[in-house]
């Protein structure tokens, strides 16, 4: 595997490719990460995954300084994966000056759920995301919907600009209990790790209570926010929504999703379910 850090060296290494398979990430790899690079195989050659920690989707007090890095053991992921480049700028090389330019989501998608409580997060992931496709120019792209929103928003991003990037859609890889990997999960004390899985039980009941016929979804939403206050989460949000645009479901929409983000102590986790 080839180890580049910059875009003068990765155009020349990618040059004439035109199959590339791309899959973005910030690091600190786990098998969530590692099975979209499998996923990208099967739809491109050359693999190509970059790892970029990306200060314009972090706000002033999140975890930027502290977000975990591990690059020594994510290549040593990444060369058994097969991957063919690892593109791993330095953010000079990214942000040689600040990013003036930038790509502002429509409000209707970036300003709810994650953009909400996590302001200008969507700028910074778009503006990111279409400066690495500028960088790699990638056929293919994998998005995990362990970030639901942000996959729907980079897609929607293609479309509205005509980018030749297809994105394709990874399912979220769980530990055995349920709880959706993620490289936040080292943030968690070793009770909070025992207890972590419960957002996924909460979003579980929520579904079957819908599969079984209930459709007062916000009562549901009440109750289980309430059910995961009470075991001691701070929940940000939890709402069942429609999966083409993650607007509120209303009685009678076909394919839902329900989508959550909760701190437990420190440690701010997200995950979803389709319905
Ligand atoms: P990061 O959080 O490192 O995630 C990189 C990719 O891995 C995303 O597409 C994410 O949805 C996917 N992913 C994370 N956990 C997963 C899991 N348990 N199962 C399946 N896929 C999972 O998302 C970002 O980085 C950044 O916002 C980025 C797109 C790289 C832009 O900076």
């Amino acid at each position: 595997m080839k180890i580049i850090s910059s875009i003068h060296a990765l155009r020349a290494q990618l040059s004439g490719q035109n199959r590339i398979a791309f899959v973005p990430t910030m690091g600190n790899l786990h098998e969530g990460h590692l099975s979209l690079m499998r996923l990208a195989r099967q739809h491109g050659d050359p693999v190509v995954a970059s790892i970029f920690v990306n200060r314009l989707q972090f706000g002033p007090q999140e975890d930027f300084d502290t977000y975990p890095r591990s690059f020594e053991d994510d290549v040593e992921k990444l060369e058994k994966e097969g991957v063919y480049v690892l593109f791993a700028p330095h953010e000079r090389e990214m942000y040689p000056q600040a990013q003036e330019y930038r790509i502002d989501p429509p409000h209707h998608l970036g300003d709810m759920l994650e953009g909400e409580f996590r302001p200008g997060f969507f700028k910074g992931v778009c503006t990111v995301v279409l400066k690495l496709f500028a960088c790699v120019q990638p056929r293919v792209a994998v998005f995990g919907k362990k970030d639901y929103q942000q996959l729907m928003i980079i897609r929607q991003m293609c479309e509205q600009f005509a980018l030749p990037v297809e994105i394709v859609p990874a399912q979220t890889v769980r530990a055995q209990d349920g709880l959706a990997l993620s490289s936040r999960n080292s943030g968690l004390s070793e009770i909070e790790r025992a207890q972590a899985p419960f957002l996924y039980q909460t979003l579980s009941a929520l579904k079957d209570a819908i599969v079984a016929g209930r459709h007062d979804f916000s009562d549901l939403e009440k109750e289980s926010m309430a059910a995961l206050i009470a075991h001691g989460w701070q929940p940000d949000y939890l709402s069942v929504r429609r999966r083409c645009d993650l607007q509120p479901a209303h009685v009678g929409d076909a394919s839902l999703v329900v989508v959550a983000a909760a701190k437990l102590g420190a440690t701010r986790l997200i995950d979803n379910l389709e319905i």
